[in-house]
């Protein structure tokens, strides 16, 4: 007979263990949320935005990002299951442990500038059997996980069994929050990225002015990992980062942000594409490789894809009737 008491709480480890992810798998996932334990401390302890700020050793302080991916890359280390990374921060493949299991790509701190305001930030990882990534998919991911560092820190994983979200409790563990997160075909709310596109993509106008007259909800902070979160958690809604303006090829990287969470989101039941494909069959043939990103609920997914490909000139389109004409 088995003499443990029935858990009060389900730990992350718990749940990667009861949902069969093999061990080593387990075991890097946890390391990995212990990185991002590290994290959500510099971010709370770190002087932000002091000028010439040292820390308690005397020393100059790193920007949170170089920080970020300094704990995570000594985090991976220490781990011993990672023969491989590739940071955002640094692009290029670092080899750690040849006959180690895995490679690890990771966004240490996505959203930093949004730091000084006190918004959300994050951070993104996507977990690979070892190996060099170019020519690679990122459905090959084995697993994907992010952090999101708000008024609460939450981790959310997926490694082929569902998407499960957990809570940063006050004795540093990640106890479960939600499981089986999934995505309705439902659009509440509507998250448009990099949207001085529409200066040069006149699709991307109309399909804003689509969303504006259908009156659904804006949920935009200008960070991906609380912006995808929030329709993750709600079930429903549609977030756009697309090629135009600055960003010719896209504003956000395949590897680091738009790989982890399409793996997430086609977990979750949504949709993940760049306008003609899904995202994890995109061909990775340069590490800091960009690429426009619409990812949400999966009949939106379509729709928007749909109305990019349209080629409108909306400038001979008939203006459309003011709701409230200006006086
Ligand atoms: O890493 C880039 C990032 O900060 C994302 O977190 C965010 O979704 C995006 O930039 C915002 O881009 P834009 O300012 O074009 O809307
Ligand atoms: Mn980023």
């Amino acid at each position: 007979m088995n003499a443990c008491p029935l858990p009060t709480r389900v730990s992350l480890n718990a749940h990667l263990f009861q949902s069969g992810v093999p061990d080593r798998l387990r075991h890097l996932i946890n390391d990995v949320a212990r990185a991002g334990k590290y994290v959500h401390n510099a971010i709370r302890t770190t002087d932000l935005g002091l000028a010439g700020s040292e820390n308690q050793f005397g020393e100059e302080q790193l920007k949170l990002d170089v920080l970020s991916n300094k704990i995570i890359k000594e985090e991976l280390c220490e781990s011993r299951l990672v023969h491989s990374y590739a940071s955002e921060e640094e692009a290029v493949l670092q080899e750690l442990v040849p006959d180690a299991p895995f490679t690890v790509v990771f966004d240490p701190l996505d959203g930093s500038s949004l730091v000084d305001a006190n918004l959300a930030i994050g951070s993104i990882f996507g977990i690979y059997e070892k190996g060099d990534l170019i020519g690679r998919k990122p459905r090959e991911q084995l697993a994907a996980l992010y952090l999101v560092y708000g008024p609460r820190t939450i981790l959310v994983y997926s490694a082929d069994k569902g998407v499960h979200a957990f809570i940063l409790n006050e004795v540093g563990e990640f106890i479960l929050l939600q499981r089986n997160l999934s995505m309705r075909d439902e659009v509440k709310t509507y998250a448009p990225g990099n949207l001085r596109a529409v200066t040069d993509t006149p699709p991307y106008r109309k399909m804003m002015n689509i969303w504006l007259d259908e009156g659904i909800t804006l949920r935009y902070s200008g960070g991906m990992v609380p912006d995808v979160h929030h329709m993750l958690i709600k079930g429903a809604g549609i977030f756009t980062n697309i090629a135009g303006s600055k960003y010719p090829q896209g504003k956000l990287r395949l590897l680091y942000e738009c790989g982890p969470f399409a793996y997430i989101m086609e977990q979750a039941g949504g949709a993940a594409s760049d306008g003609h494909h899904s995202i994890l069959d995109v061909k990775i043939h340069d590490m800091d490789q960009r690429t426009p990103i619409i990812i949400g609920a999966k009949k939106e997914v379509k729709r928007v894809s749909e109305v990019l490909s349209e080629n409108h000139r909306i400038s001979n389109e008939k203006p459309r009737k003011a709701l409230h004409p200006v006086a």
